[in-house]
């Protein structure tokens, strides 16, 4: 089955051709990066003007770097949600006129579902239960996966996800936008040891992460001991050795809180995937955690960790397999989770605690 997978839900526009959820023969990206840049972040309403310029191209390529016909595609999956309103609603319109036009169904997948499915690729299948990390600019969570498609979140942020303390540091200290790539090859000539953040508790014992304390320490470490914002890319000792320390912190909440969960739950596989898993402070670090588990742990190739659509195509082959499809009605949905109803906890949803995907 050849599946057109497209995604639009922040600032790249992508569309991938997938074969049977695994092969991918072509996977094109659009970053608007460059755009975004000089407002330190994605600018919404500048994003869907330029998925709109962008999606038609994009797709075409796809189609032409697959070296596939249109009537070749099976099916077309596309992201729902979560992510902005206007760009979801570029490529979910987008995807429905062309499924509609082509006579052949869609599928209208979730972004987080489709980070999961990142690690399909380049890895041994998935054995079930697993335990997976999604971390990215938007969303910081544990997902324990029963069974292919069965998901419970197990652990949430209360306040930023990772990859957003990685891009306000990086503002804070003139690093530019986004922050994690530039954070991890700063404290590479950094020592982690000089600045001690401590992690997080969460009062309710609950395995959860927070972030903005963190940020807010970083914030008041720069401001005591009078740390100079970089200028042109230059950085001194001292935001190298910040930039060490900050990031060692992150990467001790992530993976101690996967290895604390892992230990109760015993997944036979642990997935990273989202943006923040292009880090490799956090890569070596879920490897220790694999090693003395004693299981594998899936990462995307770095190019897949970050968003793309043949993540999306492969999501929705999933769904499609299963016979599931979404009808014309379908439409985007910002605050879609990734959560089976049968699988939230019945302790949760009677305090209706509310936290972010
Ligand atoms: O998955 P993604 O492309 O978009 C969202 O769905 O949010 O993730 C982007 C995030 C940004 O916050 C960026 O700073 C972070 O991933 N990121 C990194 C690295 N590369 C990207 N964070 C830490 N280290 C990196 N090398
Ligand atoms: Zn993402």
């Amino acid at each position: 089955m050849l599946v057109l997978g497209i995604e639009s839900s922040c600032d790249e526009t992508a569309a991938a051709v997938v074969r049977d959820g695994k092969e991918i023969l072509s996977s094109i990206i659009s970053s608007q990066i460059d755009m975004h840049r000089p407002y330190g972040g994605v600018v919404p309403e500048l994003a869907s003007r330029e998925h709109l310029e962008k999606i038609e191209p994009i797709v075409r390529e796809a189609i032409d770097d697959a070296n596939v016909e249109w009537s070749d595609i099976d099916a077309v999956a596309v992201t729902r949600g979560p992510g902005l309103i206007g760009s979801l609603l570029v490529g979910v319109c987008y995807a429905k006129a062309l499924a509609y036009g082509l006579g052949i169904p869609f599928i209208g997948v979730n972004h987080i579902e489709g980070h999961v499915y990142s690690v399909a690729f380049e890895n041994p299948e998935v054995e079930y239960p697993a335990l997976a990390l999604i971390v990215s600019g938007g969303h910081t969570n544990l997902f324990h996966i029963a069974e292919a498609g069965s998901y419970k979140v197990v652990s949430r942020t209360r306040d930023d996800a990772a990859g957003e303390a990685f891009d306000k540091v990086a503002k804070m200290l003139g690093l530019g936008y986004p922050g994690g790539p530039v954070i991890e090859k700063l404290a590479l000539g950094g020592d982690a040891s000089k600045v001690r953040f401590t992690t997080a508790k969460i009062s309710d014992g609950r395995p959860d992460f927070s972030f903005s304390g963190l940020k807010t320490a970083v914030a008041r470490y720069v401001r005591e001991n009078g740390i100079e914002a970089a200028s042109n890319g230059h950085a001194g000792q001292e935001t190298k050795d910040l930039a060490a320390s900050f990031q060692a912190a992150v990467v001790r909440s992530l993976v101690g809180t996967m290895e604390k969960v892992a230990g109760e739950l015993e997944p036979k596989t642990l997935i990273v995937a989202g943006g923040v898993a292009c880090n490799n402070a956090l890569r070596e670090a879920a490897e220790g955690t694999a090693k003395r588990l004693g299981i594998p742990v899936y990462f995307p190739s770095k190019h897949l960790s970050t968003d793309n659509a043949a993540m999306i195509a492969a999501a929705g082959y999933f769904h499609l397999r299963r016979g599931e499809r979404s009808d014309i009605r379908m439409t985007a949905d910002v605050t879609l989770r990734l959560q089976n109803f049968e699988n939230i906890d019945a302790e949760l949803r009677r305090s209706k605690v509310r936290y972010r995907l």
